[in-house]
């Protein structure tokens, strides 16, 4: 069994965005430069823009946050976002999620420029990546394509089974496997909460992709000797044993699952790691404008 390491492949992918961002600083190019509005005060959501921000420092980048009160009106974000849109500053931004009940986080993202949404949430990124054209991917997704591509784990003619249809995990994930071409070329089966015998199902996988967020819901028996084991689930458990009283938990029961795997990802310390890196990607990939020219 091999651990598909997300510190090890974050690190190695930040180096090298690292290296890239110096030579555009050596040959006097625009820095690249990541805009975050975080609105109000969640604690996930603060958390989450500081170690974007702690990342886009430690590669070069420019890193902007821009705070605004939960009080902020609709209509007020939409004008900060246009504000943005044509701000040519500013290479790519993001608003972080989630947004507070009277703003429509659909209307938000549609706001967004799509060759600046460097979260990939667009209907435009989405189905462009749908089709197989350039476009921002979203960062689970690019994160779980990363880490099958840096493990050079083959995917053509393989039956991935995801486990989730959500718009930010499953559904992308299963088009993306699905297109043509490495890491692609697989045979997808989308299983959800309506599905009849999910461990039937599983048990025909070679590479099962979990996206779940229910704490340790595959176990030994519903896993092929030799499958590849992603475990996109992050679940924040009670515990008595650690000094914080909780842990994190995946969807996949690892200790009893990983025995029979050829590669599994642990949790935390898997694809949790890739998603900020694959940010920093689709921000270098704005600033260069390799997405839309
Ligand atoms: N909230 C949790 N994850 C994300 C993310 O990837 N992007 C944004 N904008 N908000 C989030």
């Amino acid at each position: 069994m091999i651990l598909l390491d997300g510190k090890i492949i974050s690190e190695q992918v930040k180096a090298e965005i690292a290296l890239e961002v110096e030579n555009i600083k050596r040959q006097g190019g625009k820095v690249p430069h990541l805009v975050a509005i975080l609105v109000g005060h969640d604690g996930g959501s603060e958390t989450y823009v500081a170690n974007k921000e702690r990342s886009c420092i430690q590669v070069g980048f420019r890193s902007t946050v821009f705070r605004f009160e939960d009080t902020i009106t609709e209509s007020k974000l939409l004008y900060e976002i246009n504000l943005l849109n044509n701000n040519p500053d500013v290479d790519g931004f993001i608003v972080q999620m989630p947004l507070p009940k009277h703003i429509s986080e659909q209307k938000v993202i549609e706001a967004i420029d799509p060759k600046k949404d460097v979260d990939g949430f667009h209907p435009l990124n989405v189905g462009r990546m749908t089709i197989g054209m350039p476009a921002y991917i979203s960062a689970t997704p690019d994160g779980i394509v990363e880490l099958l591509r840096r493990y050079k784990i083959e995917t053509s003619g393989k039956h991935c089974v995801v486990l989730g249809r959500s718009n930010i995990v499953g559904r992308p994930i299963s088009n993306l496997l699905s297109l043509k071409g490495y890491p692609g070329d697989c045979t997808v089966t989308v299983c959800h909460s309506r599905t009849k015998n999910i461990p039937e199902i599983t048990r025909t996988a070679d590479i099962l992709i979990v996206a779940l967020g229910q704490a340790e819901f595959v176990t030994a028996n519903m896993v092929k000797e030799g499958a590849v084991v992603i475990d996109v689930g992050i679940n924040r458990i009670k515990s008595e044993t650690t000094k914080s009283g909780w842990k994190l938990l995946g969807d996949v029961k690892f200790d009893e699952v990983a025995p029979k795997c050829s590669y599994i990802t642990p949790v935390p310390g898997g694809v949790g790691l890739l998603t900020i890196v694959s940010l920093l990607k689709n921000t270098l990939k704005a600033a260069k404008k390799e997405i839309y020219g």
